[in-house]
Parts: structure tokens; sequence; C-alpha cells
């Protein structure tokens, strides 16, 4: 599962899984969703890729009821304020040994600034905190460096078992 734009991630999330498998991806905005269908179309990829169109936090329950064997890889990168409802959710897919990926939680440092008051910032750090208090979490960060200024994702694999924290 991810969230889609033009379909970059998916694309590449499509092409690693065999034919059987299927990416289910999340776009708020219709023309973002429109763009990736096109993106999709041409890659030869839209019979892998499940295309949801919504606020996620609409669509999410619908694909609940509708996958019934759950997500192993979730990549999380959209608004960031609700990151940990995203977090929940993908908790709530996922099984022992799926990942949950979060992307753009370092944010030029911005991210260990206790006093920020940016809405994106205190989701990430609501985010981070809820993996780093879940016992059924393990999970590290990477930092990125690029022409966009430094930034980086965490990976969380759930466990088989939870750990004392
Ligand atoms: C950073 S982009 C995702 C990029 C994607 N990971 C990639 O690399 O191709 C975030 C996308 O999430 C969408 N988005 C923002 N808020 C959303 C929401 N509440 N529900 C679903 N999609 C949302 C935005 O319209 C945008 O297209």
């Amino acid at each position: 599962m991810c969230w889609t734009l033009g379909g970059y991630s998916t694309i590449w999330m499509a092409r690693a899984i065999p034919d059987h498998g299927r990416i289910v991806t999340l776009e708020a905005e219709p023309r973002h969703a429109e763009m990736a269908r096109t993106n999709l179309t041409r890659a030869g990829l839209m019979h892998k890729v499940d295309l949801r169109v919504g606020p996620a936090l609409t669509t999410l329950p619908d694909v609940q009821e509708e996958y019934r064997e759950p997500f192993d890889f979730i990549f999380i990168d959209a608004d960031k304020p609700s990151n940990p409802d995203y977090l929940r959710w993908a908790l709530r897919l996922a099984r022992p040994g799926s990942l949950i990926i979060g992307d753009n939680i370092v944010r030029d440092g911005e991210v260990i600034n206790a006093d920020s008051t940016d809405n994106r910032v205190q989701g990430v750090q609501s985010f981070l905190k809820l993996i780093a208090d879940n016992p059924r979490l393990e999970a590290t960060a990477l930092q990125t460096v690029g022409t966009k200024g430094y930034d980086g994702f965490v990976i969380a694999r759930v466990l088989e078992s939870p750990t004392a924290k």
C-alpha cells in the first residue's frame, strides 16, 4: 500500500511484485489519480494496482473490508498531520513481518524542535513517538541528503511478539 501522486512509488512497487500481487494506492486529488492511472497504464502495470480516490481516512475502511489478506508493505507518504492515524491503520492492516515506511521524518532537522508549531512537524513527531512506544514495532530511521535539503525515512517492522519497552 502507498499514496499515489503521479504513481512513481506505485510503479516501482508494482514492478517488484509478481503478477498475482496487488498494490493499493490512495489519492485524495482526482487529477493526481488520473495522471497516475495514465502513467500506470503506460507502464503496463495497472492490472496489479487498486487506485482508491478520496481522502485516505475515508477509503481505508473499505480497503480493510475488502482485503482479507494482510498487507506486507505500507509506505506512508501523504498529509503529515494524519501520520498518527495512518500508522494506526497500517497496524490494523499489517501482519507480523510487515514493513511500514514513513517518509519525510527529518524535515531539515525541524523534527527535533519540540516547540515547532508546524502541524506537519507535529504529525511526524507524534508518528515517531507512537512507533517508538509500540511494543509490536521495531524501527530505525535513515537520513537522506539531496537537492531539496536533508530529510529521511523510518522503517518499522511488525514483530512476531511484542517486546517490553
Ligand atoms: C508526497 S505525495 C506521494 C508521492 C508518492 N509516495 C511517490 O513517491 O510517488 C502525497 C500524495 O498524497 C495525497 N494526499 C494528501 N492528503 C491525502 C489524503 N488525506 N488522502 C489521500 N491522499 C492524500 C496528495 O494529493 C499527494 O498526491
